[in-house]
């Protein structure tokens, strides 16, 4: 990382820091495991987004399920945007955020009648739809709610998003929307619903896209209906192309940049004027933020050598659900670049050998070291868990040279308060 990285973090004077605060102060103000945010390097990566759609109307909707913390919905909603939710939950913490109602769209196949109720009393943007079935609660709900539901079909386009199988949504395997050649079928029996409107088109093909061509190929389709839908006289306001922009996690690997990202997704609906609206939620806080952790003990074996440190699987999960590789950064780079390298397996206290954070990385250890695990900004705390009753980390926004507690360490006691013994 050089001093200029935009993801906030820099190295000076043999210590890393995130902006003007050294991450070793973090530690010691505020413990670890620790995930730290860079603010600057959150603004970076929406306003770099943002820029990027410069030419044609839109809304970027962040998707609040990469990293739901107030503090980051809030500040993307200072900066304008809108959020993509998935449950009634999520959209609790927008409005508790600050975040404008007006400029949310809800996914998701399980849509609960609470939750679109409580989502057209909130006045919602747009119902990104996932089946006939739901379609039918939606009308109903608003007819006895007096109100009009705002719709959008979730279009599946059957496209190959080249990602990990879990994390592919694209395809007509999945149980993700609806699929390409039932669409037109489903928008005509909307337009006969008395408390719907017909607002837009939605897909989301999967996340970590590296390459444009699978966006491109989406947007073909998804194109191809609006033009039937024209034809048919259904005219839509809105196109949501959903999120699914990769990051880079490696040193050596080139995800596609947000212009080519950009230029792709502009060259496929050239022409038209309905309004754009995004999904991002990886792109946007990926790389602003890391999980500080300590290393408790070394321990070499036969085989291998471990470096149990104080984050694990409940912290960060990627590595163990999708192998996933995150970069590990030790915090003091000065004793790193002197000592002897030697590759480690970085664990963590759970009991599953699938408790990996890295593995077989070359590192100059000892114990008391803290290390940085980097791309940790997004599905890291959203999806982190009490496992093994531990309770889930800190986060820690850094703005200059200041640092803000966004949301304390959880206590032990806390975590088992609403458990009840038998009489
Ligand atoms: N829109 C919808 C409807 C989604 O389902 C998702 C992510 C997004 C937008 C945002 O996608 P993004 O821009 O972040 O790629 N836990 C996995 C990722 C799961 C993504 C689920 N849906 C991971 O850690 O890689």
């Amino acid at each position: 990382m050089t001093p200029n990285d935009p993801s906030g973090f820099n190295t000076r004077g043999g210590r890393l820091y995130a902006e003007n605060v050294a991450l070793a102060d973090i530690a010691a103000a505020h413990g670890t495991p620790c995930f730290v945010y860079s603010k600057a390097a959150l603004i970076a990566a929406y306003t770099g987004f943002d820029t990027a759609f410069a030419a044609h109307p839109h809304l970027v909707c962040y998707a609040v399920k990469a990293n739901p913390n107030l503090a980051i919905l809030n500040l993307f909603a200072r900066l304008g945007g809108g959020f993509d939710i998935v449950s009634g939950g999520e959209l609790a913490r927008v409005i508790a955020a600050g975040g404008d109602p007006h400029k949310v769209v809800f996914s998701g196949v399980g849509k609960k009648a609470q939750e679109i109720r409580d989502a057209l009393s909130a006045g919602i943007l747009c119902f990104n739809v996932e089946s006939p079935s739901e379609l039918e609660r939606i009308d109903q709900i608003a007819a006895e709610m007096g109100k009009v539901a705002p719709v959008s079909l979730r279009v599946n386009p059957d496209v190959d998003a080249k990602t990990h199988p879990y994390i592919a949504t694209g395809l007509k395997e999945s149980k993700f929307g609806v699929a390409h050649g039932d669409a037109l079928a489903l928008y005509r029996r909307a337009r006969t619903l008395k408390h719907l409107r017909i607002d837009g088109i939605d897909c989301h093909i999967g996340s970590q896209l590296t390459e444009t061509a699978p966006f491109s190929a989406a947007v073909e389709r998804v194109m191809s209906l609006v033009e039937q839908l024209g034809a048919d006289g259904i005219a839509l306001t809105h196109i949501d192309v959903g999120g699914g922009l990769g990051i880079q996690y490696k040193t050596e690997e080139h995800p596609c940049r947000v212009d080519e990202y950009a230029a792709a997704i502009l060259a496929g609906v050239k022409g038209r004027t309905e309004k754009l609206v995004f999904e991002p939620g990886r792109f946007l806080v990926g790389n602003a933020g890391v999980l500080l952790t300590r290393v408790e003990y070394l321990k070499r074996t036969a085989d291998r050598n471990f470096a149990v440190v104080d984050a694990a699987m409940n912290d960060l999960m990627r590595p163990a659900l999708y192998d996933a590789w995150h970069d590990v950064l030790p915090v003091d780079t000065a004793h790193a670049a002197t000592g002897t390298l030697e590759p480690w397996d970085v664990v963590g206290p759970v009991c599953e050998s699938g408790d990996f954070l890295a593995r077989g990385r070359k590192l100059a250890l000892k114990e008391g070291d803290l290390l940085a695990i980097r791309s940790a900004g997004a599905y890291g705390m959203s999806m982190s868990s009490n496992y093994n009753t531990r309770p889930r980390a800190a986060e820690v926004m850094v703005d200059g040279a200041r640092m803000h507690v966004i949301r304390q360490r959880e206590n032990v006691a806390a975590l088992f308060a609403g458990e009840a013994i038998l009489p």
